[in-house]
């Protein structure tokens, strides 16, 4: 949570810092802040609210030619959104700027001996904390910003990604991280950081990321030196040359990036499928999986571990993997799994899914299944992220940066890669025939067309969607490999439109959710061919005769479920196995049209942010 970008070098930072702060917007967006400075005067503007909020502000102050930046945009934790708990904060004696991602969980006792020394705080916030600490010592042990910031990070405990510069001797910047992601972008004889490097895209494509527990001292001069906080040794910095293209991280002619993100799906799950789905050799080459062959092919039990979107896709990989090789999967919330002192046994694999790979609860639910000896495997779609860093192996899904809040083309490229995984393991395990094998292999290369064709004939979705713009509650029903698809669907609708939505495998509606039906409820079901088809249909008949609403996903064809339901979206005919793929994208699509109805703003629904890095 909460987006860092700061600059140091010969360019004018002000544009660099906003331009960079929209770009990460989707890690929060309640209030915004920027300090620029120049050798001799420094200006601070923060303001409640979004970027562009900020930047209209800035356009009013008067140009101070700055070299030096530091930008945030933020997701409340600690105070309120208002202007004073915006970032950057600063020392009492007004020298030393702060940015700050992340929780100082013994911010309470640092306060109170910092107040004992004759400190005070204007914010309400863990941050304002930690810049009087990084003073307090600065001042007491006489000793150099770098060292400064070292020493108070030593006693803190907690999470942060922090940029750190004193607007009295603006010839450095310090960044630190630990739990919360830094990217340094090295420009000429200048710097930028960002929480991720697509601030500084447009700028350099290289890149440096600090490691946890890393600290790095960006002068103005060009030099940078990299550090462990605790160890004090010094470290090489490992320069990435970046691969993204700038495309990717624009809207590209869409309304909103939601919107775009839908309609990539057919290029994003080709990008997964690439190399890996060799049809004309009936092989699946995965190297992870081949490197790691015998653990795969020993493992008594599979556990994946996850949050939201990605909890989902972990469902759907649960009866993908009961389905191809036939082992125990259990499905973690990240979050439970890593305080319930979780029972892991020898020749486990623990797979952790995360789009972004930097959510606190997946990265300590792995370090836990880690230190109890797990083989811990990773499915990530962001390259280089903690996640990805922290497993044994893994699994990228290639999806390409997604930018809008509610998950689209993550979800399904990660059961693209689940399947993959599926077959692959089946593969190995021989638990099909090679035949079958193959005609799955040949169906899986279809669905990015077969996506295609679905979002092209998607435009009824858009009258359906009018019908419902005003409820209050929907309900998905959903069973098989399509009730994680009914959850997914819910979690859409509820966050980006703020109807409220609930998931349920379509049989349990009679052990409760049945009670809620009448004229006004609309019911989305997945009612696509093969198994529990009847049973579905059974289901749907029992909302039709308390007058629930019905919104039906169907495959293409069908007759028996046009005839009871309200409106049905067709998708193409897949094997079962595949069906969460295509019955996903309508989905999607209704929760969009139904938010843009009722005036949301979709990319970036209140209270969410889009990498959770904060329990
Ligand atoms: C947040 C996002 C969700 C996402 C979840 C897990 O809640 O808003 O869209 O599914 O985090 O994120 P991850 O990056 O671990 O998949």
């Amino acid at each position: 949570m909460c987006g860092i970008v700061a600059y140091i070098g010969n360019k004018d930072p002000k544009p660099i810092i906003i331009g960079g702060l929209h770009r990460l917007e989707y890690r929060g967006y309640d209030s915004a802040g920027i300090l620029v400075c120049n050798n001799s005067e420094y200006q601070l503007t923060k303001i409640t609210g979004k970027v562009n909020a900020l930047s209209k502000m800035l356009e009013t102050k008067p140009n101070i030619a700055p070299h030096l930046g530091i930008g945030h945009t933020r997701w409340a934790t600690h105070g309120i959104p208002n202007d004073k708990n915006a970032h950057p904060h600063y020392s009492n004696s007004g020298k030393l700027y702060m940015v700050h991602n992340g929780i100082i969980e013994n911010y309470d006792s640092l306060k109170m001996e910092l107040i004992n020394r004759g400190y005070s705080f204007y914010s309400d916030t863990d941050s304002e904390v930690l810049v009087n600490l990084i003073e307090e010592i600065k001042v007491k042990e006489n000793v150099k910003l770098h060292k400064a910031v070292q020493l108070a990070l030593n006693q803190v405990v907690g999470a942060y990604g922090i940029v750190v510069c004193d607007t009295f001797n603006p010839k450095e910047l310090i960044v630190a991280r630990l739990g919360s992601p830094l990217a340094i972008g090295l420009g000429e004889s200048s710097f930028y950081v960002g929480s991720d490097a697509t601030p500084f895209l447009d700028h350099t494509r290289k890149v440096v990321y600090l490691e946890d527990n890393e600290m790095a001292v960006l002068s103005k001069n060009g030099k940078i030196n990299i550090k462990n906080i605790i160890s004090d040794e010094p470290i090489h910095p490992y320069i990435e040359e970046l691969q993204w293209s700038l495309n990717s991280i624009q809207k590209g002619g869409y309304r909103h990036f939601m919107l775009k993100e839908i309609h990539e799906q057919p290029k994003a799950i080709s990008d997964t499928l690439r190399g890996r789905l060799l049809v004309d050799k009936g092989t699946i080459q995965i190297n992870s999986i081949n490197e790691y062959k015998e653990k795969f092919l020993n493992a008594k039990r599979i556990v994946f571990v996850a949050c939201g979107t990605s909890w989902h896709a972990s469902l759907v990989g649960e009866y993908l993997f009961e389905y191809f090789i036939r082992i125990p999967v259990e499905v973690e919330y990240a979050s439970e799994f890593r305080y319930r002192d979780p029972i892991i046994e020898k020749d486990d694999i623990v797979i952790c899914i995360s789009q972004s790979g930097e959510t606190a609860d997946t990265l300590a639910a792995l370090k836990i299944a880690k230190e109890k000896g797990a083989f811990i495997y990773g499915i990530c779609n962001v390259v280089g992220s903690s996640i990805s860093r922290e497993t044994h192996s893994g699994i990228y899904t290639h999806a390409g940066p997604e930018i809008g809040v509610a998950s689209t083309k993550a979800f399904s490229t990660q059961i693209t890669v689940l399947i993959l995984i599926a077959l692959k393991l089946a593969e190995l395990k021989k638990t099909f025939d090679s035949r079958q094998l193959h005609d799955y292999q040949a169906e899986l290369s279809q669905i990015p067309g077969k996506i295609e064709q679905l979002i092209k004939t998607s435009s009824s979705i858009d009258e359906i969607a009018k019908n419902y713009s005003d409820s209050q509650n929907c309900i998905y029903l959903g069973r098989g490999f399509n009730f994680p698809v009914a959850l997914e669907g819910a979690l859409k609708l509820k966050e980006i439109s703020y109807i409220h939505a609930e998931g349920y495998p379509a049989a349990e509606m009679k052990h409760g959710p049945i009670a809620l039906i009448d004229k006004n409820m609309p019911v989305v079901v997945i009612a696509t061919k093969k198994t529990n088809y009847e049973k579905v249909v059974s289901n749907i008949q029992e909302i039709k005769s308390r007058e629930g609403k019905i919104i039906a996903i169907v495959s293409e064809g069908d007759e028996t479920v046009a005839k009871l339901a309200n409106h049905v979206i067709e998708i193409p005919n897949v094997s079962e196995c595949f069906t969460p793929i295509l019955a996903t994208i309508p989905l999607q699509l209704l929760s969009y049209q139904i938010a843009i109805n009722r005036g949301c703003n979709v990319d970036q629904p209140r209270n969410l942010a889009k990498s959770v890095t904060v329990e």
